[in-house]
């Protein structure tokens, strides 16, 4: 764990594909707010509780699998939007498994109420929990309740 030597925890948030086109892409569905807004107010909530926040996007699933290798060393949770790839990696699932880091999964859109094919996540099963239909709510709900977690586990 990253935090042997002190108390602050350390929270690693990753975006998936497509989402950096947030604002833009299919407003409809995933709102106006921007993934830049979004990380500023992670950021934020982030500091108010004492925790420090690193987030990361890409649209490739090699360079996502490679930052979470990484947080095994540097990280004591992850929070998730595994976007497109929710539905399709096995390898990203495996690399969440070899973190050994607890995690919580977020979706803007409920994919319970969208097409079947996004209604199965290879990552649910090996998370502590999703959160699922909010919008940028999603991620804020889930970034608490990783914290509430990881606290009650240092307890
Ligand atoms: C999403 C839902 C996925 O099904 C989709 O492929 C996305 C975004 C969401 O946040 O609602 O890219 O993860």
């Amino acid at each position: 764990m990253a935090s042997d030597f002190d108390n602050s925890l350390r929270i690693l948030v990753i975006h998936g594909p497509n989402l950096n086109l947030l604002g833009t892409r299919e407003p409809e569905i995933y709102g106006a707010t921007t993934l830049a807004e979004i990380d500023a107010e992670l950021a934020s909530l982030a500091k108010q509780a004492g925790c420090e926040l690193d987030a990361f996007q890409s649209n490739h699933e090699g360079l996502l699998i490679d930052r979470i290798q990484e947080a095994r060393s540097n990280a004591d949770g992850v929070l998730i939007n595994p976007a497109g790839l929710t539905h399709s990696s096995v390898s990203l699932r495996d690399a969440l498994i070899a973190s050994e880091l607890p995690v919580v999964e977020v979706h803007l859109s409920n994919v319970f109420a969208r097409e079947a094919f996004r209604h199965h996540s290879y990552v649910s099963g090996i998370a502590v929990g999703v959160v699922s239909g909010f919008g940028p709510r999603s991620y804020r709900l889930g970034l608490d309740a990783l914290i509430g977690h990881l606290r009650d586990a240092q307890a």
